[in-house]
């Protein structure tokens, strides 16, 4: 069974009290701890970690890296603006994204980088900042992600510009006279090890048809063990490989070459918590199964239910002693499909899981949900009001960083006619 990564009992017996429950609860320490990892990944000529914001986008969480040092990713105009909004200066941001903001002139005029995504985003860059230097993020025809979904590589997906499409490209970058200082490959998030490496190796081939590009961005992707048997990315044996492989580059071409990263999962999936109640209990009888239903789901975390990705699940029960018992564990949303316990990849299948024998009230806690959960869940989805989502400071104080939402705060924009 499952332990908790840095919660107590008594901690969130506390907060349950004082906040109720759902809620999120991060830990400044394991933050801390992850972005100086992510800071030593080996380089030879210098390094930028940017945080990918769309795992987590709390203004609060992005202070705290930005005070460590770490620069941002961006995935749409409007993450650009609530970076800046956080307090983020828009030279530390980078934007990689599949739609072209609306605003991109006066968000590229505050400075920020970015990276062209397509064809059609380097012709709409060229017309407004002929001359300018800017990226290409190019999907180098491999990927691999935790799961199809979040493969972002490969013929299959539609992310960056086809590897066979390079030629195009520099018509397009001669016709506007740009230059392109950086070239930019994400492959997937939860990759596997073995192809990120092979891709970012194969990324620096990219670099000779650039001649100008300092900077190579290899994205996310470092696969995290949120489950004690899942394997876990060493960001220090992949980066080893990659340095070397730029000093190399460096011997053959004379160009020192800048290296960016983009972790969003590592530097925050296993510092957040869901503190959540067991509200029922129910059976489908002998040839079925018992289901824990808890006051969360959907609304908090839906990777489960997307993407059949496993998160540990522990009852915190008032009882001393326990016997262990295999549940369902399903959501609190009116749609079947709002399961927590599915096989793993697939998200269609119930897989039950031996826990602690639970009893309506208890604290269950789920683990591992720093990352796309509470940036991205069916928020509001029978109309249940946002979680709130609390820090553990290192000096052990607990801050309110975001506030339940109100039933008044989901109807605002409603007009009645
Ligand atoms: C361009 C880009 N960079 C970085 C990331 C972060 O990936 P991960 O959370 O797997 O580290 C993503 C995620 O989809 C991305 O699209």
């Amino acid at each position: 069974m499952e332990t908790l990564n840095f919660l107590t009992k008594n901690k969130a017996s506390e907060i349950r009290e004082n906040f109720g429950s759902p809620a999120y609860v991060y830990s400044e320490s394991a933050l801390k701890k992850n972005a100086s990892s992510a800071l030593s990944f080996p380089n030879k000529f210098g390094l930028t970690v940017r945080y990918a914001m769309k795992a987590c986008s709390n203004a609060s969480i992005l202070r705290l890296f930005d005070k460590d040092g770490i620069h941002i990713d961006a995935s749409s105009g409007f993450e650009v603006h609530r970076a800046i909004r956080a307090g983020i200066s828009p030279e530390k941001i980078s934007l990689s994204s599949q739609e072209f903001p609306e605003d991109f002139v006066d968000l590229f005029e505050k400075g920020i980088h970015f990276n062209a995504c397509s064809l059609s985003m380097i012709e709409k860059f060229g017309k407004v900042f002929p001359e300018e230097s800017f990226g290409l993020r190019i999907n180098p025809g491999v990927g691999s992600g935790g799961s199809k979904k979040t493969n972002v590589g490969g013929p299959s997906s539609s992310f960056g510009i086809w590897h066979e499409q390079i030629s195009e490209a520099k018509l397009l970058i001669e016709k506007y006279k740009l230059k392109v200082v950086r070239i930019h490959t994400h492959i997937g998030s939860g990759s596997d090890p073995k192809v990120w490496e092979e891709v970012a190796k194969s990324s620096i081939d990219l670099l000779r048809h650039f001649p100008d590009a300092t900077y190579l961005n290899l994205g996310g992707g470092f696969k995290v063990a949120r489950m004690s048997d899942e394997p876990q990315t060493n960001l220090k044996n992949i980066g080893k490989s990659i340095r070397d492989a730029l000093s190399v580059f460096h011997q053959e071409s004379g160009r020192k070459i800048h290296l960016e990263i983009e972790p969003g999962t590592f530097l925050v999936a296993n510092a957040c918590s869901l503190l959540t109640t067991v509200k029922d209990i129910v059976t489908t009888g002998n040839n079925g199964y018992s289901f824990l239903k808890l006051n969360t789901g959907l609304t908090e975390i839906m990777r489960p239910a997307l993407y059949g990705a496993q998160h540990p699940i522990i009852i915190l029960s008032e009882k001393e002693s326990r016997n262990s018992r295999n549940y369902i564990v399903v959501g609190h949303c009116c749609e079947s499909g709002d399961l927590i316990t599915t096989a793993q990849n697939e998200p269609d299948s119930l897989e039950p899981r031996e826990l602690s024998e639970a009893d309506i009230g208890d604290i269950c806690i789920i683990e591992g949900v720093g990352a796309y959960c509470s940036s991205m869940c069916a928020k509001n989805y029978n109309s249940f009001p946002e979680a709130p989502e609390l820090l553990i400071c290192e000096n052990g104080d607990l801050k309110l960083i975001r506030k339940r939402q109100t039933l008044e705060q989901i109807i605002q924009n409603e007009i009645q006619i």
